[in-house]
């Protein structure tokens, strides 16, 4: 087979015992990875003495999810899912648990097992958790955009304003109701026309500050650049919230970086049905969100984990 003429999500494209790594449909750079029902049912069969408090209380609860979900499936399948995270031409991937339950002390545990496949979450200062629930709602009282349900969320990566790494990003739907709109919005960075242009800029290794709002719970100044190489290949950390220029040239490059970004054609909308997750490269990926549809009665709830690669 000719390497050039397979698409970017074939190459770790695979049938293996319990589970099946595919191409998305829905974008040529991600994967949708399905478990088996069987493989889905033993799972939480399994774990079903395990609960979301022993979790936060005991790290190496997470670990045995892990160990669990692992020891139904065969031994590539932990090195396949890690390959994809890793790789430049894709790092992401959806699964979902298939219907088979709508219990969130479930969706908890398949988070996590997935989670600890690929590394560690950090601690997230919002919840003071391995993970954070947090809910979209008609009315909202908070301090960033996070919750803000009838404005587009711009394209950023996770964990800027924190000290450790954010290799990784997973998001997992919990519940939706009355929601029309409010799709994921993912642009990887090679699709980006623009990435040479403010790669190459001089701006683009400056040190810039960057600071969350309260409810983050991170008092904390970091200095981050824009851009970084990792494997020769450039990366990118960058919200427009929290970072906080300090003069109208390092203004003026950030407002033009984020319209080039939001008016790129390669950003692309993601539905991700309740019960399913998404784990993505937060070093070469961006995420946002769509605008909801007004609804009174709107509401929507998601798990956030963020972490470093194992
Ligand atoms: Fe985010």
């Amino acid at each position: 087979m000719n390497l050039s003429s397979v698409k970017q999500n074939e190459r770790i494209a695979k049938k293996g015992q319990g589970y099946q790594i595919k191409p998305s449909s829905v974008h040529e750079r991600l994967y949708v990875v399905e478990l088996e029902q069987q493989v889905i049912n033993c799972f939480f069969e399994e774990v079903r003495g395990i609960n979301s408090q022993q979790l936060e209380y005991i790290p190496y609860m997470r670990f045995i999810l892990t160990d669990k979900l692992s020891s139904l499936l065969d031994e590539d399948f932990q090195k396949s899912v890690r390959a994809i995270l890793h790789d430049r031409h894709t790092g992401g991937f959806t699964v979902g648990v298939n219907q088979q339950t709508t219990d969130p002390e479930d969706y908890v545990k398949f988070s996590t097992a997935f989670s600890h496949l690929i590394g560690i979450p950090n601690f997230d200062a919002m919840s003071g958790n391995y993970y954070a629930r947090f809910s979209v709602k008609h009315t909202d009282n908070s301090d960033s955009y996070l919750r803000q349900a009838y404005r587009l969320f711009t394209l950023h990566t996770d964990g800027t304003y924190v000290d450790e790494a954010t290799d990784w990003l997973l998001m997992m739907k919990f519940d939706e109701q009355n929601a029309v709109g409010g799709r994921s919005r993912l642009l990887h960075l090679d699709d980006w026309e623009e990435l040479d242009r403010f790669y190459k800029h001089p701006m683009a290794l400056q040190r810039l500050i960057y600071k969350a709002p309260p409810s983050k719970n991170v008092v904390k100044e970091v200095f981050r650049t824009t851009f970084y190489e990792q494997n020769n290949e450039p990366c990118i950390c960058f919200i427009d919230q929290f970072v906080h220029p300090e003069n109208l040239e390092q203004a003026n490059y950030l407002n033009e970086l984020s319209s080039s970004m939001e008016n790129s054609s390669a950003t692309k909308g993601l539905e991700l049905p309740s019960g399913e997750l998404i784990m993505l490269n937060n070093r070469f990926w961006l995420h946002g969100r769509e605008a909801f549809e007004e609804n009174t009665r709107l509401h929507r709830e998601l798990l956030r984990q963020r972490g470093r690669f194992a």
